[in-house]
C-alpha cells in the first residue's frame, strides 16, 4: 500500500479547511487533532522516529527562540529527503492539513511557528552539504566576485556552510550570531541580511538556484536554470523571502566568493547616532568599502558588559558605538588606526576607538556585537521591531525612540537598539513593556518608521507579526498581487496561513493584528 493509497481511506474533507474555519473559527478556537490514519500515513513516508507526537516531544518546535511566540502543532514531521518533503506536502494538501516549515526555530517573527494544531514541517535532517565547486570549474555565473558555489541542503546550518566554504578558501557571505543553529532554508525564506549585508547584500544575492516542492509534491527543480534570459517567471526567486507560504526549499545553490586577506575592526565610542554615521561616513571614504557596519548604544553596550567572556572596550560604556570593518592591503588596519586618530576628538561627538588587527583581538570586538541577542534573552522576552529607516531618518528615529515607547505606555520598559547601520536596518528591542501595551508600542514605534519614510519590516521578515503592517506600506495593487500568487501556488491555502499576508489566516479579519502569547513577559527564553 502506497501512501497515496493510506490517503485515500483518510476522511474527507481537509483537517483545517480554510474555507470552513474561515467561518467557523471564532467559536471552533483550535484546530482539532490530525486524524490518526493521517498520522500514520505519514509515519509511514518518514520512518519511525521522524513523526513527533508526544507533547514533549513537540515542544521545542512550539515555540521560537525568544520565547515570544508559540502555539500549538498537532505534531512535527520531519523528512530525511525531498521525496519524502513531497510525498508529505501532497498528502497535507490533498486533505488540507495546514503545514508550517521551520528551519532552525532561530526566526524573530514568529514565521516558522505552528497554531492551532497545524503539522510543523521540520526541514533539519536536510541537512547535507556538498563538496565546493571553484568557478574555473563551475563557468561564469553569479556575477563578477563570485569565486565558486555549493549546493547545500535547506536543513544545513548556516555555520555548516561558512565551514565548508572556508575548507575550500572561500567565502559565504552571509552571516548571523545564530549561524549554529540557523538553516539556509530559514535564511532564504526570510531573505535574511545579517552582519555582512553591507558588502555582499542579502541571502538573495547568494541564491544561484533553488529546489522546492510545491504544495501538491511537484518538484520544482531550479538548482540549475538554463543561462538563456527569456525563459519566463523567476520561480526561484519567488520564493527567497516568501516565508514558507508558496513552496518548500529543499536544497539552494550558493554563490561562495574569496574572502578578504586582511581585515581590521574597530569599535568607536561616540555621544550618539550622529556622530556614529559622521565616523562610518569618513570610514568608508578614507578605507574603502565597509565589510561590516554595526550600531550598538549604551543600554546594549552596558548588558553585554556583564556577559562572560566579554571585554568591554570603555567604561562606563558611551551612548553610541560603532563597530567597522574594512578589508584591503596587508596595512589595513594601519590605514583605519590612521584615520580614526584624525576623527577621534576632532570629529565632534566622536570619543574614543579602538581597532582590533590579529584575528583574537577582532574576534573579541565582534563579540561585542554578537552578544546582544543572547544577553537580552536573558533580561526577558522583548518585543523586538526591526525595521529599515532612510539615511536621513536614522538620527531622529533613534533619538526620538525611547520618547515614543513611553508615551505610548511603556514608561519602565528598557529600549536598547542595535542592528545594520550600513543599510539602516536597526533592531529595537523594548524588554519589560506590559502585554496590553504591545499593540500601542509597535503603532508608535512602527508609525513613526513609516512616517519618515522607512519600512516597518527589516531583515527579519514579515512573519506572524507584521502583515498588517505589510499591507498599509505596499499598494494596494501589491498586495493583491501578492494574494494572486499565493492563490497560484497554494490555492487551498495550507502552507503557512497568518504568515507574510495579511487576513490569510483562517477566521483571520484583514487588518485584525496576531494575538501574541504574553505569558512569558519576563521570563527568559523557552
Ligand atoms: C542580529 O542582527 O543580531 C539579529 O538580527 C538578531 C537580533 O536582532 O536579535
Ligand atoms: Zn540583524
Amino acid at each position: 500500500m502506497t501512501s497515496r493509497d493510506r490517503a485515500a481511506d483518510l476522511p474527507d474533507g481537509p483537517t483545517t479547511d480554510p474555507a470552513t474555519a474561515r467561518s467557523t473559527a471564532a467559536a471552533a478556537g483550535p484546530a482539532t487533532a490530525l486524524p490518526a490514519a493521517l498520522l500514520s500515513t505519514l509515519e509511514e513516508i518518514v520512518g519511525p522516529g521522524h513523526l513527533l507526537r508526544a507533547a514533549d516531544l513537540r515542544a521545542p518546535f512550539e515555540v521560537d527562540w525568544t520565547g515570544r511566540w508559540r502555539g500549538e502543532a498537532g505534531a512535527v514531521v520531519r523528512p530525511g529527503d525531498t521525496a519524502e518533503v513531497a510525498r508529505v506536502l501532497a498528502l497535507c494538501d490533498e486533505h488540507g492539513v495546514v503545514v508550517v516549515p521551520q528551519g532552525g526555530n532561530t526566526g524573530l517573527v514568529g514565521g516558522g511557528v505552528p497554531r492551532d494544531g497545524a503539522l510543523v514541517l521540520s526541514l533539519t535532517r536536510l541537512d547535507q552539504v556538498g563538496a565546493v565547486v571553484t568557478r574555473g570549474a563551475a563557468g561564469a555565473g553569479g556575477g563578477a566576485d563570485t569565486a565558486g558555489e555549493v549546493v547545500v541542503g535547506a536543513g544545513a546550518s548556516l555555520a555548516a556552510v561558512q565551514v565548508r566554504a572556508r575548507e575550500a578558501g572561500l567565502l559565504y557571505p552571509v552571516d548571523l550570531a545564530a549561524r549554529d543553529t540557523a538553516t539556509i532554508g530559514g535564511t532564504i525564506a526570510t531573505d535574511a541580511g545579517g552582519l555582512a549585508v553591507v558588502r555582499h547584500g542579502p541571502t538573495r544575492a547568494q541564491v544561484l538556484g533553488l529546489e522546492a516542492v510545491l504544495v501538491d509534491g511537484t518538484l520544482l527543480d531550479r538548482l540549475h536554470p538554463p543561462r538563456a534570459a527569456g525563459l519566463g517567471y523567476d520561480l526561484a526567486g519567488l520564493l527567497v523571502g516568501s516565508e514558507g507560504t508558496l513552496a518548500v526549499v529543499t536544497a539552494a545553490r550558493l554563490r561562495l566568493v574569496r574572502p578578504p586577506r586582511h581585515l581590521a575592526v574597530a569599535v568607536v565610542a561616540t555621544d550618539g547616532i550622529r556622530a556614529a554615521l559622521e565616523v562610518q561616513r569618513q570610514v568608508a571614504q578614507a578605507v574603502g568599502p565597509l565589510e561590516a557596519s554595526e550600531l550598538m548604544t549604551r543600554a546594549g553596550l552596558s548588558l553585554v558588559a556583564q556577559a562572560p567572556g566579554v571585554r568591554a572596550p570603555f567604561v562606563p560604556p558611551p551612548p553610541a558605538a560603532l563597530l567597522v570593518e574594512v578589508a584591503g592591503a596587508p596595512d589595513v588596519g594601519e590605514a583605519l588606526s590612521a584615520t580614526l586618530a584624525e576623527v577621534v576628538g576632532h570629529v565632534s561627538g566622536v570619543q574614543d576607538a579602538v581597532v582590533g588587527i590579529d584575528a583574537a583581538d577582532r574576534a573579541a570586538l565582534w563579540q561585542l556585537r554578537e552578544a546582544h541577542t543572547e544577553r537580552l534573552a536573558a533580561r526577558g522576552v522583548a518585543l523586538k521591531l526591526d525595521v529599515v529607516l532612510p539615511p536621513a531618518g536614522l538620527a531622529g528615529f533613534i533619538e526620538g525612540l525611547e520618547g515614543l515607547v513611553r508615551d505610548a505606555g511603556g514608561a519602565d520598559a528598557e529600549v536598547v537598539v542595535f542592528g545594520h547601520l550600513g543599510v539602516g536596518d536597526l533592531h529595537c528591542n523594548v524588554v519589560g513593556v506590559a502585554p496590553a501595551q504591545v499593540p500601542a508600542v509597535e503603532q508608535a514605534v512602527l508609525g513613526s518608521v513609516v512616517a519618515a519614510g522607512g519600512s516597518p519590516c527589516g531583515e527579519h521578515g514579515v512573519g506572524r507579526q507584521k502583515p498588517d503592517w505589510l499591507a498599509r506600506v505596499r499598494p494596494a495593487g501589491d498586495v493583491a498581487a501578492l494574494h494572486a500568487v499565493k492563490r497560484a501556488f497554494d490555492p487551498r491555502g495550507i502552507l503557512n496561513p497568518g504568515v507574510l499576508l495579511p487576513g490569510s489566516l483562517p477566521g483571520q479579519q484583514e487588518g485584525s493584528a496576531d494575538h501574541l502569547v504574553e505569558d512569558q513577559q519576563g521570563q527568559g527564553p523557552a
